[in-house]
């Protein structure tokens, strides 16, 4: 690997997706019309993501040894992902996620960890040459904390970039990652659960970004969904707004997002600049079904950016 390549260590699951006029309540059955297979899992959406962008992308994971795990490993080998780090576990379930879509593209998911579970610290160890060796170091939360806080820690020691996107949130201890990550990437809901305040509105983004990154990280992007992303960085706060699209399924945009960020600040582009590709990209990702099967190439990324960001009036 090179300091141009990312490295992203996470998840691998295979989603099973459900699109219904609305999502339903506790104990109540909808009809959905229409269903989807693919392969998905926050980190393998990001490796994806950002070798669609055109990043030297390579993939750290764990998946069963079975039907699943094969799928997941057939299209990261499609999308051009180094899985040379992805372990075959025997006797365990690749990672399971169930997924209901509504009418206006939103969703909520229900993951099987599976295999994910089995990405420990000790095996993150033994990738310390690769996490080292990279440019950039992608991490999210479906794999154990433990590890999480063991590759930011040795990623940071190497001087690689460190993303972490704190999905799904599981506490997230700051002390931990103050100073190590770079860049860190919740949503407005993961915001709030690590800040402990709401975060519904765009002045409470902000201040949610700019108090994260008083806490000591450098640059704190809050996603907003259709209202764009804020980014504090060097004691300030900047909007971006969002690309204009007709959104069907918004699963694995947040995953777009990152994947595309990763991929443009490895390329070494400016951190604003950086966001404005993953907005536009993440943006592209939701006018198709799916996660990783809803990711454009490069070539329709280029082509919308040279379109121009489509925004609000
Ligand atoms: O972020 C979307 C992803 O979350 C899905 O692909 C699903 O597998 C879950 O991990």
């Amino acid at each position: 690997m090179t300091r141009r390549d990312v490295l992203v260590i996470g998840s691998a699951n295979v989603d099973v997706s459900v699109t219904t006029a609305r999502l339903p309540r506790p104990g109540e059955t909808v009809t959905g019309h229409s269903s989807l297979i693919s392969v998905g899992g926050k980190g393998a959406n990001q490796a994806v993501a950002a070798a669609r962008c055109g990043a030297t992308t390579r993939f750290a994971a764990c998946v069963g040894d079975d039907a699943f795990g094969r799928m997941v490993l057939e299209r990261l080998d499609d999308r051009g992902v180094d899985r040379r780090a992805v372990q075959v576990l025997h006797g365990r379930a690749t990672g399971l996620a169930t997924i209901l879509v509504d009418a206006a593209g939103q969703n909520c998911i229900a993951v099987a960890s599976g295999a994910n579970a089995e990405l420990t610290p000790e095996r993150i160890d033994a990738l310390a040459g690769s996490i080292a060796a990279a440019g950039v170091v992608v991490l999210q939360c479906e794999i154990p904390m433990a590890s999480v806080y063991r590759a930011v820690e040795i990623a940071a020691a190497a001087g690689a970039r460190v993303i972490l996107n704190p999905a799904p949130f599981r506490g997230l201890d700051l002390a931990r990652i103050r100073g190590r990550v770079d860049v860190l990437v919740p949503n407005e809901t993961e915001a709030a659960q690590i800040h402990r305040h709401a975060v519904t509105t765009s002045a409470e983004a902000a201040a949610a970004a700019l108090a994260l990154h008083a806490a000591g990280i450098a640059n704190v992007i809050i996603t907003l969904g259709a209202n764009g992303c804020v980014l504090a960085a060097a004691g300030e706060v900047r909007a971006f707004p969002p690309h204009i699209v007709d959104a069907i399924d918004a699963t694995g945009a947040g995953d777009a997002f990152v994947g595309c960020l990763a991929a443009s600040l490895a390329a070494g582009d400016p951190l604003p600049q950086a966001i404005e590709r993953a907005t536009v990209y993440a943006a592209l990702s939701t006018t198709r079904q799916g996660a990783q099967a809803s990711y454009a190439d490069l070539g329709d990324l280029e082509r919308a950016l040279a379109a121009g960001r489509r925004t609000h009036p």
